[in-house]
């Protein structure tokens, strides 16, 4: 399932964010990819302690926790503080799928004390669900596109800044080489509840059905009865530790 939230973020706070990122301290992407992400990697990240990615993460999270479809989509049991990357001169991130396991750094975990994570053990993260928020407009850069490869094939994925792209953690990506502008961006994965793809795709139909009825002026002994079966699928599916 793919999903593109359109009015994540509002203009002032992208503008304000944009500002932010412009200003800051970049170091290379390649010092956080694993062994074989590295040869493919080739961008730059805020440290996942620079105070500028803390606090627009956090602006970030707020937003996704206020977010009725993302919390219907992504079911999310925990989220990863957000990290940012910047591509620029035919910059890249060639092919690759995502770590399945994160272990959350205790920068991060002591940051996310305040804004309501979990923060008691595990301390690892499975990543179920992989979130983009894109902080440059498509007319700013040529390439970076975001490829990501669906049970639908292709998707090429270049949204407004503010916007954002939340896919399967399992999911072949890429984002093509930046070959005019800067490119700036937020990326971060989720725990869900739900950790197959199909199952949350379902609730989430379910939901959206339930919540169409309702508007409809639906029988509410109907409603109760599908209400009912939606949460007896989540509690046949959901993983809460
Ligand atoms: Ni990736």
């Amino acid at each position: 399932m793919l999903i593109t939230l359109p009015d994540l973020l509002k203009p002032e706070l992208v503008c304000q964010c944009r500002q932010a990122l412009e200003a800051a301290d970049w170091t290379a992407g390649s010092l956080t990819a694993g062994h074989v992400a590295a040869h493919v990697k080739a961008n730059r990240q805020l440290a996942l302690d620079d105070p500028i990615g803390l606090q627009i993460g956090q602006r970030i999270t707020q937003a996704l926790n206020q977010h009725p479809v993302f919390q219907s989509a992504a079911l999310p049991a925990r989220i990863l503080p957000p990290r940012f990357n910047r591509y620029e001169g035919g910059e890249h991130y060639g092919d690759h799928i995502d770590n399945a396991i994160f272990r959350v750094p205790v920068i991060e975990r002591a940051g996310a004390a305040s804004i309501g994570y979990r923060v008691a053990p595990p301390d690892m993260l499975r990543t179920d669900i992989s979130t983009t928020v894109f902080f440059s407009h498509p007319d700013e850069y040529e390439g970076g596109e975001l490829i990501i490869q669906d049970t639908y094939g292709e998707q090429r994925i270049k949204l407004p800044a503010g916007q954002a792209v939340v896919y399967p953690g399992t999911s072949l990506h890429q984002v093509t080489p930046v070959t005019r502008g800067v490119r700036y961006g937020a990326f971060f994965w989720t725990q869900s509840l739900v950790r197959d793809d199909t199952r949350r795709s379902i609730l989430l139909q379910q939901d959206i059905a339930i919540q169409r009825l309702i508007q409809a002026g639906g029988d509410p002994t109907i409603v109760s009865q599908l209400t009912g079966v939606y949460h007896n699928l989540l509690r046949q599916w959901a993983e809460t530790c």
